[in-house]
């Protein structure tokens, strides 16, 4: 978890992280905080040993870190979180030890974590779905006004 840990050190990251934190601190529906990225990259794992999916844990831990970074550009100019997510990985990669096609999986998950036309049992088909399995709609207070469908939602402990 070398690289990971390389990530959630960076001063930088840190920041982002606050500003995400106190941007969204009124925010009735799901954040995109801490505890929402590391719920992913757990639930990613346990998807991928499930569905047999090869993965390295350090690299889904470290897309998961960066998937939701671009929401302080979507909040400010709409620019859609997981391009903007996307484009500002690059920086934050440059101090891990990922080889370059590492950098580029990683680049590719945060991209596609909202595309619903991930191939089965891909990496970022895992990755996508981790991303709604980790949402608490079983208890969320603002479940009747969220837009995601009943189908869609976590009405009951599933991860
Ligand atoms: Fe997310």
């Amino acid at each position: 978890m070398e690289n990971t840990n390389i990530i959630f050190s960076e001063t930088d990251y840190k920041e982002y992280l606050e500003k995400l934190v106190y941007l969204e601190k009124d925010r009735i529906f799901c954040r995109h905080n801490l505890e929402h990225f590391i719920d992913m990259a757990r639930i990613c794992v346990i998807l991928c040993y499930e569905n047999k999916v090869d993965f390295d844990k350090d690299l889904v831990y470290s897309a998961a870190l960066l998937h939701d970074i671009g929401r302080i550009k979507e909040i400010e100019d709409g620019t859609r979180h997981e391009i903007a997510s996307a484009e500002l990985t690059p920086h934050f990669l440059a101090a891990t030890k990922f080889s370059e096609e590492d950098k580029k999986k990683i680049i590719s998950l945060i991209k596609n974590h909202r595309n619903k036309k991930n191939p089965d049992k891909s990496l970022e088909k895992m990755f996508y779905m981790a991303d709604k399995l980790s949402r608490y709609c079983f208890r969320c207070p603002a479940r009747d006004k969220c837009n995601w469908s009943d189908e869609k939602k976590n009405l009951t402990i599933k991860y």
